[in-house]
């Protein structure tokens, strides 16, 4: 695999130019779009999400079937779709491999559709991306923001709590996730007594919300937030001395294994749900978390999950003969697998991932803070909400 830009048209000139390369080596390798964020609130997401598909390419000895050529979203819509615009017309990518904002994600669905590039999500959940405005070639390997939420609407209100206080980051996501939250804490009987929406990347002092968010009376708050947002909203929460008084609950993006242990013991208690926990008792996980912890020093977290499910993906596509185009992205979305988060498939009615949601509480462990499963919802599976494939 090399970390270079190069288009297929190139790779093709070479071969025909020394002609006596064998079949094989004549072949031209698949070109990988890598389009993440490497700068920004969500930089070491975008990191973590290579790293894992750095392993899975490494432990299949598959490094050479692939030419990546990495570019960064900054985590802005308009650059996202600058950049898959720059990877398909400029590089001519096979395949975009990444995408960790639902904006960004929502700002380059039309043009990968209508260029018809296959585009595997490793990480954002816009809801849309796999509803209404889904499309044969976006599959995603990731989870959708609903997919995560709803189950924890379910389970706070069957956990006895009757109201609850929203606040998340105003963005996509913020709202997808509030909306998912929101549909299945009242339809099980919870009332939402207040929320905020608070400027995406640029909130730093989270105070203001925080005194209203006690002044609602709640006796929870349901937040999105994740990465370098989430770090400072959960020291914030803890140390204006919310969470003895109201507990905090979430996507595990919250308290994500990437971050949870900058965050300390502000992060311990908090109840969150998510597709992968790091301490997943299976002969999968063991395996992934031990290849990682070898490669990198630590442990690995959902992103790193996400980035070794999308490579495998495209492994098995690529043992099925399929390297572009529909063909491709039909291959992609018939993927399954026992991954290291559980039994995972491709929902064929929207191209979005079925898999399971753990409901857990970060506590301290041995080695900083872990992962104590409270509840397993298995085999989630988003309703088609509009999509037609
Ligand atoms: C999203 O924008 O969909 C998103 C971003 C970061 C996360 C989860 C979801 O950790």
């Amino acid at each position: 695999m090399s970390f270079r830009p190069t288009t297929r048209a190139t790779a093709l000139c070479a071969a025909i130019t020394v002609g006596a390369l064998s079949p094989l080596a004549a072949q031209a390798k698949t070109s990988v779009g890598l389009l993440l964020p490497y700068s920004g609130v969500f930089a070491a997401l975008g990191n973590e999400i290579e790293a894992g598909f750095t392993v899975a390419m490494e432990a299949a000895g598959a490094t050479d079937q692939f030419d990546i050529i990495k570019e960064d979203t900054e985590v802005k819509p308009p650059v996202g779709l600058a950049k898959a615009r720059k990877l398909v017309l400029e590089d001519e990518v096979d395949v975009i491999v990444g995408v960790v904002s639902s904006g960004v994600l929502g700002a380059m669905r039309d043009f990968v559709h209508d260029a018809e590039v296959p585009l595997l999500v490793a990480n954002a959940g816009n809801d849309h991306a796999t509803g209404e405005q889904c499309s044969p070639y976006i599959t995603r390997v990731s989870f959708s923001n609903a997919q995560i939420n709803r189950p924890m609407g379910d389970w706070l209100a069957g956990s006895g709590v009757k109201t609850a206080y929203i606040m998340a980051a105003d963005y996509a996501a913020g709202h997808q996730t509030m909306a998912a939250f929101k549909e299945s804490f009242t339809a099980a009987g919870g009332e939402i007594v207040g929320e905020e929406y608070t400027p995406f990347r640029k909130t730093k002092d989270f105070g203001p919300y925080l005194t209203k968010a006690k002044a609602s009376g709640a006796e929870a708050v349901y937040v999105f937030y994740a990465g370098g947002e989430a770090i400072s909203f959960v020291k914030q929460y803890d140390s204006f001395g919310l969470k003895d008084q109201m507990g905090l609950y979430s996507g595990g993006f919250l308290t994500s294994p990437l971050y949870v242990n900058a965050e300390g013991p502000a992060a311990e208690g908090v109840i969150t749900a998510l597709h992968y926990m790091p301490t997943l008792d299976t002969p999968e996980n063991k395996a992934f978390v031990d290849a990682y912890t070898a490669k990198y020093g630590k442990g690995p977290s959902e992103f790193a999950v996400q980035g070794y499910d999308a490579a495998h993906a495209l492994l098995s596509s690529q043992a099925d003969g399929e390297t572009r185009g529909a063909e491709l992205s039909a291959a992609l979305s018939r993927y399954s697998a026992n991954s290291p988060r559980g039994p995972i498939s491709i929902d064929p009615a929207t191209n979005n991932i079925v898999q399971n949601i753990y409901i857990y509480e970060t506590v301290a462990g041995e080695n900083g803070l872990t992962q104590r499963l409270i509840d397993t919802v298995e085999n989630v599976q988003d309703a088609p909400n509009g999509c037609v494939l």
